[in-house]
């Protein structure tokens, strides 16, 4: 038990370091308000990422900036090839994909803990996402640690609500994990809470063994992952996974937004407007019977 409240307290410490930094690079992006409309001559691809509006990667091109997407041809993971990378602002989060449903699916660092490694990185058990406007959902993504004897805490910090919760992994052998099932034993995992925007996850692990020489934890959207005994070695060198944010427009209600004609955002006819699910601000549906990009003027067509 000491141990754990050990760790509980080496985590405020780290945060109180790492809120520096959210602190940071959210002050680097300072929101542009605009008003532009989406015009014929914006880049929509940046990779094999396709970008609709109201996301955008140059000026004009997006409804404001935290839809702004960064195309960029010379990012190291894809160097080989050469393939643009996309990345969420002025950010290292990934873009994976965009849905006009309200989902966008971008790809975060696993924590580790690996007490036996030559080259052991204490800071490696602390990873961090910063994303200020959007909120992670808390429907499709499941935190989750991987290990035996291991502990995960994911930690929610914001001026107006903080939150920590977690799991514990406990096991001594392979035996009675099962792959595909992520049953307490080896793997554990635990619901996100809502309205969370920035989150420090962090990981113990204790009594290494050569079978389970690590521990790991991470948000994961629940059904891109499948937990494996391969993955007790090194999670398959995988470094990254997928989480899916819920991205919403401003903070505002429906009824709050279309009081400003020229700052609503559903600009389509025959389209309506929803409220978040997971905290404030608004998305833009076709109506029923039409489809296309709400968030255009005559984005919403009959079929
Ligand atoms: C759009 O941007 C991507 C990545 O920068 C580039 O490869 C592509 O050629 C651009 N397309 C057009 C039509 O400019
Ligand atoms: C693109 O990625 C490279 C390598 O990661 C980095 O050095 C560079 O600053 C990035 N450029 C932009 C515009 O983000
Ligand atoms: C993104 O998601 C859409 C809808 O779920 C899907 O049709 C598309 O193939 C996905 N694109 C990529 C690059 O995964
Ligand atoms: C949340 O934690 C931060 C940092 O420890 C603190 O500054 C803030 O006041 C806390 N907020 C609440 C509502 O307790
Ligand atoms: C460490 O694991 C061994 C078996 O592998 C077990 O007997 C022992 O109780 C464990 N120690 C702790 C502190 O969990
Ligand atoms: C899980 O799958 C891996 C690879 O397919 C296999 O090596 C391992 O023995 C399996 N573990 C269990 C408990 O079935
Ligand atoms: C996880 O397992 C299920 C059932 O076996 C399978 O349908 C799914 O594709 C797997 N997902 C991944 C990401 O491997
Ligand atoms: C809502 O957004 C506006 C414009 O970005 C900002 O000035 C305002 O402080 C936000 N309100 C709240 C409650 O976050
Ligand atoms: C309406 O929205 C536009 C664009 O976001 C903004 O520039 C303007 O200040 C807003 N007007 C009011 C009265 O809030
Ligand atoms: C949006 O939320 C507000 C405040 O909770 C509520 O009054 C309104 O009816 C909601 N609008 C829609 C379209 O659901
Ligand atoms: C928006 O419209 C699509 C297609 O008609 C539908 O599948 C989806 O459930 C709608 N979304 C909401 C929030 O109603």
């Amino acid at each position: 038990m000491s141990s754990l409240l050990e760790i509980v307290l080496l985590q405020q410490q780290t945060v109180k370091l790492l809120l520096g930094i959210l602190v940071i690079s959210v002050a680097i992006f300072v929101a542009t308000a605009a008003t532009e409309v989406s015009n014929s001559s914006c880049n929509r691809t940046c990779g094999s990422l396709e970008i609709p509006y109201p996301f955008g990667t140059s000026e004009g091109c997006y409804l404001d900036s935290s839809f702004l997407i960064t195309c960029n041809s010379s990012s190291s993971s894809n160097s080989e090839t050469s393939t643009p990378t996309p990345f969420l602002r002025v950010g290292n989060i990934e873009v994976l994909n965009i849905s006009l449903d309200g989902e966008l699916r971008v790809s975060t660092y696993i924590a580790r803990d690996c007490p036996q490694e030559s080259n052991y990185n204490f800071n490696n058990r602390y990873t961090s996402l910063g994303l200020r406007e959007f909120p992670i959902s808390y429907t499709k993504n499941v935190f989750t640690t991987v290990g035996c004897d291991t502990l995960g805490l994911i930690g929610s910090f914001a001026s107006d609500k903080n939150s920590t919760t977690g799991c514990v992994s406990a096991c001594d052998s392979i035996d009675g994990m099962v792959n595909g099932s992520c049953s307490g034993i080896g793997c554990c995992q635990t619901p996100i809470p809502n309205e969370i925007k920035d989150f420090i996850v962090s990981v113990k692990h204790s009594n290494v063994s050569e079978f389970n020489p690590c521990g790991f934890a991470f948000v994961v959207e629940e059904k891109a992952y499948n937990f494996s005994t391969l993955d007790l070695q090194n999670m398959q060198d995988k470094e990254v996974v997928p989480l899916v944010l819920d991205w919403v427009v401003g903070n505002q209600t429906c009824e709050d937004a279309k009081k400003n004609t020229t700052g609503y955002a559903c600009k389509a006819a025959n389209s309506e407007c929803y409220n978040s699910t997971n905290g404030p601000g608004y998305r833009c549906n076709c109506s029923l019977g039409y489809h296309g990009n709400p968030y255009l003027s005559g984005g919403c067509q009959g079929t």
